[in-house]
């Protein structure tokens, strides 16, 4: 994706939401206090340092691409916590008691070679833990990425989500493949009550949209937003609240 469109403010409108199945990943840790943990795709690095807290970690580094995500990341941290800007499809360590990614890798390809590199950087009986959201088949999605084409023709980036992320059951091979002697692999539906169809074209803003904002100057996103609402709510009706179902696959493997 050229440049960084990411927006905080944006980002942190449905936290309550979007935090969930954070803490939910987290669950799935088996908590070793003095950990090294490394978030990739830390975002604005708040709930990575409130992991960090929650599971008594040594040291913690997040990573993220978004310049303006680290900024605010910046006031995160401190002498046990930091932030640093990186790529996660090519980031790799080594040592690392907790590998942890929420939301994050569904930006990038290559599943396989990306969660290979991530599981080389673990010591030995390391953990990963890692969130990715599987609503491509939403019309919030089908619909964005249907105007996409419309504007941008072959110029359109695909779903990266439909075209980045596998099924359950493949990630559970893969875990097994690369070493993980126990594992849990579930999809779960966070059912989430919008106020309004509007209200679903602002969490959409926040993330999804970001692959087209990166790419049309200003004055065209914004024409693009409002023919996209007016596309939902020809699609979806004007149900007030609105249910919004979202399908995410949560995935931890221990390798001991
Ligand atoms: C949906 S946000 C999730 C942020 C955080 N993990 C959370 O749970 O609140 C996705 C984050 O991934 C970052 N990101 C996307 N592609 C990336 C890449 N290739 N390398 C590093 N960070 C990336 C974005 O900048 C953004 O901050």
């Amino acid at each position: 994706m050229p440049g960084s469109p990411w927006d905080p403010d944006q980002y942190g409108l449905f936290s309550a939401e979007r935090e969930q199945p954070f803490w939910d990943l987290a669950g799935l840790l088996e908590a070793r206090k003095g950990a090294s943990l490394v978030d990739l795709g830390c975002g604005d690095g708040r709930l990575t340092a409130a992991l960090h807290r929650r599971i008594g970690a040594g040291r913690t580094l997040g990573v993220d691409s978004s310049p303006e995500m680290l900024a605010r990341a910046a006031s995160a941290a401190g002498t046990e916590v930091s932030f640093t800007s990186g790529d996660i499809a090519t980031w790799h360590g080594s040592g690392v008691d907790i590998v942890f990614s929420n939301a994050a890798l569904q930006w990038v390809g290559n599943h396989t070679a990306v969660l290979g590199r991530w599981r080389e950087s673990l010591a030995p009986g390391g953990q990963l833990a890692v969130q990715v959201p599987s609503n491509w088949d939403h019309a919030s999605h089908l619909v964005l990425t249907e105007l996409a084409r419309e504007h941008l023709g072959d110029d359109a980036p695909p779903d990266p989500v439909a075209a980045n992320v596998l099924k359950p059951e493949e990630y559970s091979r893969l875990l097994y493949e690369l070493g993980f002697k126990r594992q849990q692999v579930r999809m779960q539906v966070y059912t989430h009550i919008l106020p309004d169809a509007e209200a679903l074209v602002e969490w959409m803003k926040g993330t999804s949209m970001n692959r087209v904002k990166g790419l049309l100057a200003p004055d065209e996103y914004a024409d693009f937003v409002e023919v996209y609402k007016a596309r939902i709510l020809e699609r979806l009706g004007c149900q007030k609240p609105f249910f919004y179902p979202f399908k995410r696959i949560l995935m931890w493997g221990s390798l001991h």
